[in-house]
């Protein structure tokens, strides 16, 4: 269905074309706007403004609703696995048995890293932030494989190739900058196991160490509430930068740095900062409510609030569950989610938080769980990172392929100093 919307600007008419989404999502087509009437729109954060139209992922942020390509995010975590969903992501169809042992034999055949990555991961300080490590060390992979710094010379081949290949080693250099940081030796991949129970094997497995494929679940299922999540900071960051036609490892390295921001995955971290703090200083949350409510404060209660979500997130309820079930499994009594538990409980009674509709995000469980894991605090975003590498990539898969895609180059409205002439330094 298409309609057209009529805008009146200083007494002139404009038709603008009303473009419905498959979910009946409607968007004004702006993009004729300057050109006929030499106006812009203004739209601090983007709250507003479509950048693109996608066929990946539908979130409806009133009602609660997730789904990939189709498929709601609650079946997707209680029944899939993680590289099933990045291969449902990368190519709109749940695969067939034998396309994703194809696949997983692809994002296999990169288990390893260049050596001269290796030595660059080397050179960083074992107190460097995980998330700094991780992005330099995906641009620095450009510099590996020439063949992918013109994309548009890519191939579908080359593409797919791209995406196993990131898949594939996102996960040794996490692991393998964490070994380094433990003074341990890398675990090898193993190719028969699930991505997650590879991933944590290489991180604190090995031989005599068996993961416990229970815990591998859970964090296989926290993948793939991570995977994809339309249009947020980072992927509109990939998409704004696979724009320019800059490389695919220079594109997904920039999604990861604006990642690694506090109010978007750095939260994680953030959350668990905040819960130990809390501790430390007594449990006492209301304290820190207050503070949240204080306009004079620029204390935020992390892990609450999204910028779409204005009824619940339905990845922490999911989030949730899974981490009371983590808990118990591995019998640990961890008093932060008591903590944890005790705010979200006070927060949703609270006026303040309920007239703005705020509400547990991803990041407000997921850190207990990555504790109880044994993940260090400051590795939690590059857990995220790790988990939204299908999205960011079916992102960038999709907005190459579309006709639609220009260089993104947002406009300003200019409130600086109006022309002037230049004064000489003698006379200033
Ligand atoms: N604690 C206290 N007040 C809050 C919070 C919070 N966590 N979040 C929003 N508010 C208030 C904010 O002060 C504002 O109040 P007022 O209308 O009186 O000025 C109102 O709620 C609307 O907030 P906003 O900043 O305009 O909302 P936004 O859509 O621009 O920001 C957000 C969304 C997620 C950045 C924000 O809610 C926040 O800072 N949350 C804490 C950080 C966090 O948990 N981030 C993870 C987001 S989910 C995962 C991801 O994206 O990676």
């Amino acid at each position: 269905m298409s309609d057209n919307a009529t805008l009146e600007i200083q007494g002139k008419r404009y038709s603008l074309p009303l473009i419905v989404g498959s979910e009946q999502e409607m968007a004004l087509d702006i993009s004729r706007l300057r050109a006929e009437s030499a106006c812009i729109t203004l739209d601090n954060g983007f709250g507003n403004t479509g950048s693109c139209e996608s066929a990946i992922t539908f979130l409806n942020g009133e009602k609660g609703i997730l789904h990939y390509r189709g498929y709601p995010i609650e079946q997707l975590a209680e029944k899939s696995v993680f590289q099933e969903v990045a291969y449902l992501l990368y190519y709109g169809e749940l695969p067939s048995q034998s396309e994703l042992n194809l696949f997983k034999q692809k994002v296999a055949s990169y288990s390893s890293l260049p050596q001269g990555i290796y030595n660059i991961i080397d050179q960083f300080p074992l107190e460097a932030h995980p998330m700094g490590v991780v992005s330099a060390a995906v641009s620095a992979l450009s510099a590996f494989y020439p063949e992918f710094i013109n994309p548009t010379s890519l191939s579908q081949a080359d593409i797919d190739r791209a995406i196993a290949q990131l898949m594939g080693q996102i996960k040794i250099i996490i692991a393998y900058f964490f070994r380094r940081t433990q003074s341990q030796a890398p675990v090898p991949s193993d190719p028969s196991l699930i991505y997650a129970a590879d991933f944590l094997n290489m991180l604190q497995g090995g031989e005599g160490n068996p993961i416990d494929p229970e815990v591998a679940d859970a964090l296989d299922t926290l993948l793939i509430l991570h995977a994809d999540h339309e249009q947020n900071c980072s992927t509109s960051t990939v998409r704004v930068i696979g724009s320019s036609k800059a490389n695919i490892f220079a594109t997904v390295s920039g999604g990861i740095d604006a990642l690694w921001g506090q109010l978007h995955g750095g939260a994680n971290q953030a959350v668990l900062e905040m819960l130990n703090e809390i501790q430390n200083n007594g449990g006492d949350y209301q304290k820190y409510l207050h503070k949240a409510k204080d306009k004079n404060d620029p204390f935020r209660l992390m892990g609450f609030g999204h910028r779409v979500y204005k009824n619940f997130d339905p990845r922490a309820k999911i989030i949730k569950n899974a981490c009371d079930s983590v808990l118990q499994k591995l019998g640990i009594h961890d008093p932060l989610l008591d903590i944890a538990r005790g705010l979200e409980e006070q927060a949703l009674k609270d006026p303040y938080f309920i007239e703005r509709h705020l509400y547990p995000n991803v990041d407000f469980y997921s850190g207990i769980i990555y504790q109880a894991l044994g993940i260090p605090a400051n590795m939690f975003t590059t857990m995220f990172a790790m988990g939204r590498m299908p999205g960011w990539l079916s992102q960038w898969k999709e907005m190459r392929a579309s006709e639609a895609t220009r260089i993104a180059r947002p406009r300003q409205v200019y409130i600086g100093a109006t022309a002037r002439d230049y004064v000489a330094i003698n006379q200033r």
